[in-house]
């Protein structure tokens, strides 16, 4: 069974989300999406067109002047219970997030508190959800997701200025994955690294997948490194998803003329899939390169 023909994990239907702004912005109409087990599912499309405001209501995590105008989200548990998002109570949804569906945000690299180690902040998430854990399963646990998002151990009792960039990114995906959520949304996780050290993070990201078996929303503008590493791929233009179909499909036989010309503005993009990526890289983001042989050290 290949993950596009998994069971669902996540339904959204419907979905619009307006701000309730002077002159009200529609930023997601009528989204419908499913995700499937296990799958990565790129989300693409330009600055402003919804992405982020579409995350952050799957998660309910918007705030005002952003309303949910209508729709439905459901999770579908493992357990084989499914969870209405939009009915949870508060207690229920901070229950919910980061144990079943968790978010890197944009801009995660800066989001660790600056005043607390890695140790404290690992620890904090991990008893808030799981209060009875002992120290000793706080410490294994913290190490273990350190270990696999390619951090030493060692660096537990460092603090966010003491890392590279790359090594904050790791730190906030090892958080997404504390508490092994079945979903985990990333928000352009890695577009403000270097290229070597993007590249090693999105490799770890797909071997953790094959490994631990979440699904992936990963949401970037740089569609060129979305086909090479998500199972399907919807495009959004103006807050709709105006195209949805695998990577290998949408790279062969793209459906939607603002899909074509994204593609076509890639100039990179001739030949196999996955033997192109990454060459169209923005010059901006070569920030962090001393970092990168930390990284991989
Ligand atoms: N607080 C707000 N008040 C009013 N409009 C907003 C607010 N936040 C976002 N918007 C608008 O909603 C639309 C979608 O924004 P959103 O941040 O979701 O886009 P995005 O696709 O994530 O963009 P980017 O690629 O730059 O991160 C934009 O038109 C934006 O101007
Ligand atoms: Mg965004």
């Amino acid at each position: 069974m290949t993950t596009t023909t998994a069971p669902p994990v996540l339904t959204v239907e419907d979905l619009t989300v307006v701000y309730e702004v002077e002159e009200p912005v529609t930023a997601v109409r009528g989204a419908d999406l499913t995700l499937h087990r296990g799958e990565i599912l790129g989300l693409a499309g330009e600055s402003g067109c919804g992405k982020t405001t579409l995350a952050y209501a799957v998660n309910r995590l918007h705030r005002p002047p952003a309303r949910i105008a209508s729709g439905r989200i459901t999770f579908h548990d493992r357990s084989g219970e499914d969870v209405d998002i939009l009915a949870l109570e508060d207690r229920e949804l901070r229950a919910f997030r980061w144990d079943k569906l968790s978010m890197v945000f944009q801009g995660a690299m800066n989001a660790l508190n600056p005043v607390g180690t890695v140790r404290a902040q690992l620890r904090d998430t991990l008893l808030a959800h799981r209060p009875r854990m002992s120290r000793k399963e706080v410490r294994e646990r913290s190490e273990d997701v350190l270990r696999r998002v390619g951090v030493d151990p060692r660096r537990l009792g460092s603090y966010p200025h003491e890392l590279s960039g790359g090594m904050r990114q790791r730190v906030m995906i090892a958080m997404a994955m504390l508490l092994e959520p079945q979903i985990m949304i990333m928000d352009e996780p890695t577009t403000a690294l270097d290229v070597v050290v993007q590249r090693d993070i999105l490799r770890e990201i797909v071997r953790l997948r094959d490994e631990l078996d979440f699904a992936v929303v990963f949401i970037t503008h740089d569609l060129p490194l979305l086909l090479e590493i998500s199972d399907r791929i919807a495009v959004m233009l103006e807050g709709e998803i105006v195209e949805l179909d695998t990577a290998e499909g949408l790279y062969r036989d793209a459906k939607h003329p603002y899909t074509k010309k994204l593609l076509g503005s890639f100039p990179s993009l001739s030949g196999e899939r996955g033997a192109f990526i990454r060459t169209g890289v923005d010059e901006t983001e070569t920030a962090a390169a001393g970092a990168s042989t930390e990284e991989r050290a």
